[in-house]
């Protein structure tokens, strides 16, 4: 059975300015960054959501077969836990190229990081740096102070942006 690697961010201890310059590169780069609140959340943007995130999924290890669109909707979108303003999609022209998607959980009082994913020709220039700090940002402002995470163990590259952004291993 996979040992996941599970991490943790101190809302209260994140260093927005540290980050600023990534948002402001990509932008200045032409990258646009919505929700898809913003977006309203419509079927054509659900289906971009949806190849957005199955193309970025590809990369994450024993991740097996993604959802149908239908299975997407039914088990990512028309939940209780996904707010469409938590999740943050960038843009390139009419290109969907990176999305981080955030969920809420007032039970427990944790944010989740359910997915961040930025497409391979893109990767490697601070986009999903940019993406979590927008992340951050609506963690803080919906009230919450921790942001979890869960990798496969193999997936070292998300393991490293996280450790980057200040998250540590879960003590709880
Ligand atoms: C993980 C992922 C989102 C990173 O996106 P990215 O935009 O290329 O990452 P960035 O350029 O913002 O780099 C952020 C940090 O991640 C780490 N990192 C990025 N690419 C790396 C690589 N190839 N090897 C090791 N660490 C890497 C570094 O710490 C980097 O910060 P630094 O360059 O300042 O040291 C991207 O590789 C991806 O979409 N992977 C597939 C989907 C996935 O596994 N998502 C996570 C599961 S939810």
């Amino acid at each position: 059975m996979t040992e996941w690697v599970k991490l943790e961010l101190d809302i209260d201890r994140f260093d927005d300015a540290r980050f600023e310059p990534y948002l402001r590169r990509a932008q200045s780069a032409g990258t646009r960054f919505t929700t898809m609140a913003a977006l309203d959340d419509a079927p054509e943007q659900r289906r971009a959501l949806y190849h957005l995130n199955k193309a970025c999924s590809a990369d994450i290890p024993d991740r097996g077969p993604f959802y149908t669109y239908d299975e997407y909707v039914a088990q990512r979108i028309d939940v209780a836990t996904f707010n469409p303003n938590g999740v943050i999609v960038a843009t390139l022209g009419a290109d969907w190229i990176a999305m981080s998607a955030t969920s809420l959980h007032p039970d427990q009082q944790f944010a989740f990081s359910e997915m961040t994913g930025v497409l391979a020709p893109h990767r490697g220039k601070g986009l999903s740096l940019a993406l979590k700090l927008l992340a951050i940002q609506f963690v803080r402002s919906s009230g919450y102070r921790r942001l979890v995470a869960f990798h496969h163990p193999r997936n070292e590259t998300a393991i490293a942006m996280n450790r980057r952004l200040g998250f540590v291993d879960q003590v709880r």
